[in-house]
């Protein structure tokens, strides 16, 4: 099973740069700082820790992306390891950030030099999400949603959406909802993570809004602190939920694999993705969380084959991409499943 999920060609639709760097990532960014401390000792978890230890290591990695030349490489290096894993196509989401080295549209245009400069040496594509942090201001939002509509203009085919994201116990949806309608009218699509913790009445709003996709959707009805109705409002909005199993373990939100939301949405067909969230933080790839998703679940290798094929409808790239995929997706299927219908 663990050779068919790296085999497996997969889209990851939930990632976040800076939690995603790996060891080796930090490493490299240290030297190039001249940096030499044991901080990145404490980046990727052994074991669970609360919601708010989880956010407090992104910081870390923060800290040595803080130019545009080290946003350029933690992406480069980031790319190379989710192509190396079997990844085909993916949207990376990050939280453009302006300091005295940087810009915001400087922070975004290295990104974009990263995708566009390994686009020859690597098969995956890469589209980029851009994220709202909900702990900072609307006049920062408002900031990182125009430095986006002008690199997105400049680039449509790289630059696809927004996410909105953040501790869950800081800043209210509500109030960015004025300034994700502006991006929505520049034709950008938006994910939102959704219920994280318990707040059913948020949750609500956010599904009233529409957003393109949810992310987690973890406190969602009677068995995990939220209500028939809520569950009911989930399914019946079909948006698409992008699922990350080993980050909500280790964050604490899901006791276990085996009780994972993951089980219920699966059976209730509702759309769904496989995701890493944040792989350096969390040490799992998404072949990992495949194999762990079939192990947990007891899925057979079709099964995880359409998990990934669905997700190809829930990306935000144009429809030639999809179709792309599409080909690619079913000449695996071909090749390894002859009895497939
Ligand atoms: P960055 O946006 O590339 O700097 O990636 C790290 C940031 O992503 C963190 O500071 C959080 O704002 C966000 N993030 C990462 N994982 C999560 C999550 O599980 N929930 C909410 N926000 C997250
Ligand atoms: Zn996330």
């Amino acid at each position: 099973m663990e050779t068919f999920c790296k085999n497996l060609p997969k889209i990851e639709l939930h990632a976040h740069l800076n939690g995603s760097l790996s060891e080796s990532t930090l490493k490299q960014l240290q030297r190039i700082k001249n940096v030499d401390n044991d901080d990145i000792s404490n980046f990727k978890f052994d074991h669970s820790k609360s919601t708010s230890e989880c956010f407090a290591v992104f910081k870390i990695a923060q800290a040595l992306t803080d130019t545009p030349d080290a946003v350029k490489l933690a992406t480069s290096l980031t790319l190379q390891e989710f192509n190396d894993d079997g990844v085909l196509y993916m949207e990376l989401r990050s939280t453009p950030r302006r300091n005295p080295k940087m810009t915001k549209v400087q922070y975004i245009q290295s990104m974009v030099d990263a995708i566009i400069d390994t686009s020859n040496l690597i098969e995956m594509k890469t589209c980029v999400l851009t994220s709202i942090d909900r702990r900072n201001t609307v006049e920062e939002a408002e900031e990182t949603i125009i430095a986006t509509i002008e690199m997105a203009k400049k680039y449509p085919h790289i630059i696809v959406g927004i996410d909105f994201s953040g501790d869950p116990h800081i800043g209210i949806f509500g109030d960015f909802t004025k300034i994700l309608d502006t991006s929505r009218c520049a034709g950008l699509k938006v994910t939102v993570h959704a219920a994280e913790i318990p707040n059913e009445k948020e949750t609500l709003e956010i599904l009233e809004w529409k957003p393109d996709r949810l992310g987690h959707v973890t406190y969602n009805s009677e068995r995990n602190a939220g209500s028939k109705h809520l569950w009911n409002a989930i399914l019946k909005s079909q948006i698409p939920i992008e699922l990350c199993l080993t980050s909500n373990v280790k964050c604490g939100t899901v006791k276990s694999y085996a009780d994972h939301h993951f089980k219920q949405f699966f059976e209730a067909k509702h759309p769904i993705s496989l995701a890493t969230d944040d792989k350096g933080v969390f040490g799992s790839t998404l072949s990992e969380e495949y194999d762990i998703c079939a192990k947990t679940f007891d899925l057979s290798e079709e099964q995880l084959w359409n998990i990934s094929y669905n997700a190809i409808s829930q990306i935000f790239a144009n429809d030639d991409i999809k179709q792309n995929l599409s080909s690619k997706l079913i000449e695996f299927k071909n090749n390894n499943f002859k009895s497939m219908t």
